[in-house]
């Protein structure tokens, strides 16, 4: 199983990514653009895990404590790739928000989870493959407040991305 930890957003949230997908596919030439069901703010990648390592993820998520906190999605920005820009929403990495998720990947380090080091850069993925002569744009910063986290399921279903949550972990 491919899974990984994220932050899924209320319908509102949703609407305004989704309006900002849809700005962005209007200004490019071509792209894989995300699906409205999959825009998602990843907290923790863990890649192919064993029946052994998704139970050890259930309890690494129960052990994680979080009151409510906001986000801020604030900014566009891109990846650059040779096969195709990534284009994502940058969310302020506030200090709840950091401490989650520093909370969450120390503990799955230390129930043996391999996870990536680089710094972490919060962001919801509005398409990859992306051709396009646009510039990233300012838009007005919006938010929510956050009140659990999900464990995601990643499967390629008739060649649709799908994800999936199999756990959910409240803020207190
Ligand atoms: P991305 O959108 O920037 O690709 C499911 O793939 C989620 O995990 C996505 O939010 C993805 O971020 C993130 N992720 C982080 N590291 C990844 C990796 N090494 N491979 C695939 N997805 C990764």
């Amino acid at each position: 199983m491919r899974l990984f930890i994220a932050i899924n957003f209320n319908s509102d949230t949703r609407v305004q990514l989704l309006a900002m997908r849809d700005e962005l596919r209007s200004r490019s030439e071509r792209g894989n653009f995300s699906l409205p069901e999959n825009l998602h703010l990843t907290l923790a990648f863990l890649g192919e895990c064993t029946a052994k390592q998704v139970s050890d993820a259930n309890v690494v998520m129960d052990l994680v404590n979080f009151d409510p906190f906001d986000i801020h999605i604030e900014r566009v920005g891109q990846f650059k790739r040779s096969t195709g820009d990534i284009w994502w929403v940058g969310v302020r990495g506030n200090k709840p928000l950091l401490n989650l998720q520093r909370g969450l990947t120390s503990k799955l380090i230390a129930a043996g989870y391999t996870l990536d080091r680089r710094e972490y850069t919060p962001h919801i993925t509005l398409g990859r493959g992306i051709v396009t002569d646009t510039s990233p744009w300012q838009i007005k910063p919006f938010g929510e407040t956050v009140t659990a986290i999900e464990l995601m399921k990643s499967d390629r279903i008739a060649g649709k991305l799908t994800y999936t949550a199999i756990h959910r972990r409240e803020a207190r």
